[in-house]
């Protein structure tokens, strides 16, 4: 069996290259390195112990994604190729719509017109905005996100259902909540590029001597400690829920399927709970100040993943403890890199 992976060269896809590979898939990169180094690549082969075959070149050409398919016999697709930083896409939506939204279109333009199904699609938390009530399962209304970034990722949701209905296909819907950590090797990880925006990787390169200070933002929020509150899931425990999801769509003999999982621990952290699970895994200190609420944040999300559970077999085990001495351990390899 042959998987497309789209952005595998990127943080969460070249964890789940790495568990692909591992249950005898073989599988097939596209990743134009926009946001990833050709170095993951090897890394790839040296943590699977095989290599991927892998094309350069950016989702949009759909005459070369024409060549790829056929030059290769496709049996299901994990489409992780996107732009993801939601501050950007403020400043950017019309690149973040076209980059989005045209690579997931030119696949599924292809793939109607070939014989293959199985399509995985990186959804996102975001699309429930601040969900009333906690914790989130599957059920739970979405609202429009604020971001383009989350409108890409809601529309990308929309086309996806329709095309199975229309084009009689199988998708799986994956809601991630808030991705962490670092290959257990330390020789994959999220690349971390100019000023990190998001938690973990600002955590991180604050205890590394890289930024002064963590800006925590805002502690008047209702939750115990004042600060807000989010679903942290561990890098691996997600990639192999790809790896379940995908099996799961394969094994159905009905030939139109539409399954949506939230991908979470289902236990929510505090953004002072992460500094200390990270001084504490760690052996560092992280110095923080608190300042005002970050425009846009909601207060609290964390996932009811029971659907997942019950369904793909899947549950993410990893302590957060674990996770964030995973990244440490993959900041450490990146400075000897250097
Ligand atoms: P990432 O940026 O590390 O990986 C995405 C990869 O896709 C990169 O390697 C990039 O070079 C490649 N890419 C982007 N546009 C492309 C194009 N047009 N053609 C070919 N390659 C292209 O991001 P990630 O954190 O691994 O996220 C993977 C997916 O999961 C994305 O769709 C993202 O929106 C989604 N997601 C991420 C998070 C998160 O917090 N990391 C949360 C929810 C959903
Ligand atoms: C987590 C918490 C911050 C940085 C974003 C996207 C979402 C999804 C995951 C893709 C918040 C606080 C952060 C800092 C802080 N991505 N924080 N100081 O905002 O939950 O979600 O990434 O789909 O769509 O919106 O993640 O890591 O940015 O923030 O205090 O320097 O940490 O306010 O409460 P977020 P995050």
């Amino acid at each position: 069996m042959t998987i497309l992976v789209t952005g595998g060269l990127g943080y969460i896809g070249s964890h789940t290259v790495v568990e692909l590979l591992n249950e005898g898939f073989d599988v097939v990169i596209v990743d134009d390195l926009s946001n990833s180094e050709k170095f993951i690549l090897n890394n790839i082969e040296e943590v699977a112990g095989r290599k991927p075959v892998f094309y350069p070149f950016d989702l949009k050409r759909r005459d070369l994604l024409k060549q790829l398919l056929d030059a290769h016999q496709i049996d299901g697709c994990i489409n992780f190729a996107a732009f993801k930083a939601v501050g950007e896409s403020q400043e950017k939506p019309v690149d973040y719509y076209e980059n989005n939204l045209f690579s997931l279109i030119n696949l599924l333009q292809e793939f109607k017109e070939r014989n293959i199904s199985n399509f995985i699609f990186s959804s996102s938390c975001t699309v429930y905005g601040q969900a009333d009530e906690m914790p989130i399962d599957e059920n739970t209304p979405l609202k429009t996100p604020e971001s383009s970034y989350g409108k890409t990722k809601q529309m990308g949701e929309e086309i996806l259902m329709d095309f199975a209905k229309a084009h009689h296909k199988k998708i799986s819907l994956l809601r991630y909540f808030n991705p962490i950590g670092a290959h257990p090797s330390a020789k994959l990880g999220e690349l971390p590029i100019g000023i990190p925006n998001n938690l973990i990787p600002y955590v991180t390169q604050t205890a590394a001597g890289i930024r002064e200070k963590l800006s925590v933002w805002g502690d008047d929020y209702p939750t115990p400690d004042g600060t807000a509150i989010r679903d942290y899931i561990y890098v691996v425990d997600l990639a192999k829920a790809h790896v379940a999801a995908l099996k799961k769509l394969m094994s159905e003999t009905s030939d139109t399927v539409i399954d949506i999982y939230n991908l979470g621990t289902g236990k929510g952290s505090s953004v002072l709970e992460v500094v200390n699970a990270f001084e504490a895994a760690n052996n560092v200190k992280v110095p923080y100040q608190i300042c005002d609420r970050r425009a846009g944040d909601i207060t609290v999300a964390y996932a009811n993943a029971d659907k997942a559970e019950r369904e793909l077999g899947w549950k993410a085990d990893t302590s957060l403890e674990e996770a964030l001495r995973t990244t440490w351990n993959w900041q450490k390899y990146l400075e000897s890199r250097n």
